[in-house]
C-alpha cells in the first residue's frame, strides 16, 4: 500500500513560525511533524510515500533527500548518529511529490494525489495528527482492519462535545468496542446537530472508488472540497468502518497539543 501524506495546507495557527517553512516541518524535539508521520507508514509496511505539497514546502522534499555537504561534515565525529532515523526512512523508502496549486480543501488535496496513487487501497496521514499507538503505529492498527473488512478505514475517538465543531463527526452501527459501520459522517457540526462525539483524526484508509466520489463531490463548508462528503457517499453503502485505535493522539495543528506532545516526548 503506498501512503498519501497532504501537506500543502498554509498551517496559518501557527503564523508567524509558518511564513516561511512548512507546518510539517516543525520540530517535536529533534524531528519533524512529517518524520513521525512517514515512520509510522513504512511501520504499517507502506514504503512508497506520495506528497501532495504546495509552494514553500520545498524543506519537505529537502528533509527527504541525502545532504552530501552536511554528512560529509560530521562524518566520524559523535553527532552522526542523529541522523540515523532519517537515513533509515531514506534507505527505505520511495518519495514522490504534486503540487495542489489552489488550497480547496482536504478532499481536493486528495484527489491532486489521485496521479501518485493509481487505482489501489492507499493510507493518508495528516501528519499534523501526531499519534502514539499502542502498543502497534495507529497506522499499522488500521491495515489490520482493512485487511478484516475490505473497505475504507477512519481512525475515531471520542473529543468532548464542545469540541466537535472542529472534526468530522460519524454515527453508525457499534459492532464491538472498537468498530463501527459508519452511517452518517458530518462535518464541523455544531453541537446540538451532531450524532455523536467520536471525531474522524488524521488517519485513513482509502478505497481508490474515492477519486471518482470526489470528482462529483461540490465544494461543501468554506467553500473547500471535502473528504468528509465523499466519505458519507461510501458510508451510505457500508463501506466505511470507523476504528477506534489503541494509543494517543496530539493535535500538533494548534499550539496547545503542540506543546503536550513535546511535553509528551520529553518526558514519557
Ligand atoms: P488543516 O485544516 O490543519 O489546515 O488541514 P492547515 O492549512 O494545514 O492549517 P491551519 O488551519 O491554517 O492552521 C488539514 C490537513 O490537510 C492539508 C493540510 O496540509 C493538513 O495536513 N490540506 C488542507 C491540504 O493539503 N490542502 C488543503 O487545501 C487543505
Amino acid at each position: 500500500m503506498k501512503c498519501l501524506f497532504p501537506v500543502a495546507g498554509y498551517g496559518t495557527r501557527f503564523l508567524p513560525a509558518t511564513k516561511a517553512q512548512p507546518k510539517e516541518m516543525l520540530p517535536i524535539l529533534t524531528k519533524p511533524l512529517i518524520q513521525y508521520g512517514v515512520e509510522e507508514a513504512l511501520e504499517a509496511g507502506m514504503k512508497n510515500i506520495a506528497f501532495v505539497t504546495g509552494r514553500g514546502k520545498r524543506a519537505i522534499e529537502d528533509h527527504f533527500d541525502v545532504t552530501y555537504e552536511l554528512e560529509d561534515q560530521i562524518s566520524g565525529t559523535s553527532k552522526e548518529g542523529q541522523l540515523d532515523s532519517i537515513r533509515e526512512l531514506i534507505d527505505q523508502c520511495t518519495f514522490s511529490y504534486t503540487r495542489q496549486t489552489h488550497m480547496r480543501g482536504l478532499g481536493d488535496a486528495i484527489l491532486t494525489g489521485e496521479t501518485l496513487i493509481g487505482d489501489q487501497p492507499f493510507g493518508v496521514i495528516l501528519a499534523d495528527d501526531l499519534c502514539v499507538g499502542e502498543p502497534d503505529g495507529v497506522m499499522l492498527q488500521m491495515v489490520r482492519v482493512y485487511e478484516k473488512y475490505r473497505c475504507s478505514v477512519v481512525a475515531v475517538e471520542e473529543v468532548p462535545v464542545a469540541e466537535v465543531d472542529k472534526y468530522g463527526i460519524i454515527s453508525g452501527l457499534q459492532l464491538d468496542a472498537h468498530h463501527i459501520r459508519v452511517e452518517r459522517m458530518v462535518e464541523k457540526p455544531a453541537p446540538q446537530d451532531a450524532p455523536s462525539n467520536l471525531a474522524v483524526i488524521g488517519r485513513y484508509i482509502l478505497t481508490p472508488d474515492i477519486f471518482e466520489i470526489l470528482r462529483n463531490t461540490l465544494p461543501g463548508k468554506n467553500g473547500e472540497v471535502q473528504l468528509t462528503d465523499a466519505l458519507q457517499t461510501q458510508a451510505k453503502e457500508g463501506r466505511v468502518i470507523a476504528y477506534r485505535f489503541k494509543g494517543r493522539r496530539f493535535d500538533c495543528g494548534n499550539v496547545e497539543g503542540f506543546v503536550a506532545a513535546t511535553n509528551f516526548f520529553f518526558n514519557p
